[in-house]
């Protein structure tokens, strides 16, 4: 093989296995043209349906997305825009998502916030509800693969839960699905409500 040709080789190998393609879009391209649509500009989306990107942990970001692509989480809006995102689009969304400011969620003073407190710091050992805190930490930020849950919508908040419940939201690891088994509608709300007004 000769010089030019190795080195080029030597650059595909290292475009392959980095995830970076040479015809990929850059994320700011990709959040002003599709995802700010439902997400909102710089993925602060002010309709609480669909949940805010900034701010959340990258691996987190690319590992959903990535569940979306091969179907392990299913959404019929999401299945149809990772369809055209390549895994270093995917990627790179993940990061600059992540470095953005989630801005907080303005929530008035509800009577089930304090509720929803106790069952985030503490669980309800009776029922056998592990503490949110254990994963999401202390300060509902979470931390790699765990999602950050301060700041999120409520009502984004309430239907992921109910997903986990019912199981119609899966994950390879099913963690969310016995945490929450037995957490009644009350208490999902009333958490839901804590973590919206939660810095
Ligand atoms: C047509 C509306 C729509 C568009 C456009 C859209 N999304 Fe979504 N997105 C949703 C909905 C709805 C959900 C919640 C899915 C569910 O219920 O599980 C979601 C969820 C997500 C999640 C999971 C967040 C979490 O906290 O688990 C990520 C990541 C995401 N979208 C990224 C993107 C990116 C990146 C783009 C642009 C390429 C995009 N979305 C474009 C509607 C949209
Ligand atoms: C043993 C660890 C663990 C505990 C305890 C735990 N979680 Fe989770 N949680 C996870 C993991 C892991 C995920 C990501 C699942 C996935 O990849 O889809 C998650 C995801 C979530 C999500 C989805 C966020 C999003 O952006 O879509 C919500 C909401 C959530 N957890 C709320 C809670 C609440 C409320 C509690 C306490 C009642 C709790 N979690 C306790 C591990 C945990």
């Amino acid at each position: 093989m000769r010089p030019q040709k190795s080195v080029a080789a030597a650059i595909l190998v290292a475009a392959f296995s980095s995830g970076v393609g040479a015809t990929d879009r850059a994320p700011e391209q990709i959040v002003a043209e599709r995802c700010c649509k439902c997400h909102g500009p710089e993925g602060r989306s002010s309709n609480p349906d669909f949940p805010k990107l900034a701010g959340q942990n990258a691996d987190y970001l690319t590992r959903q997305l990535a569940n979306f692509k091969t179907g392990v989480r299913t959404s019929d809006p999401m299945q149809q825009e990772v369809a055209h995102l390549t895994g270093g689009e995917m990627r790179a969304l993940a990061l600059y998502l992540s470095a953005k400011e989630i801005g907080p969620e303005p929530v008035a003073a509800r009577g089930e916030a304090a509720i929803g407190m106790a069952l985030y710091f503490s669980g309800d050992p009776e029922n056998g509800v592990t503490a949110c805190i254990t994963c999401h930490g202390p300060e509902g930020r979470g931390a790699m693969y765990l999602p950050r849950l301060a700041g999120q919508h409520a009502k984004y908040l309430v239907a992921q839960l109910h997903a986990f419940r019912d199981q119609s939201r899966v994950a390879p690891d099913m963690v969310m699905h016995t945490v929450i088994e037995n957490v009644s509608d009350a208490g999902i709300v009333a958490v839901a409500q804590f973590l919206s007004g939660m810095k």
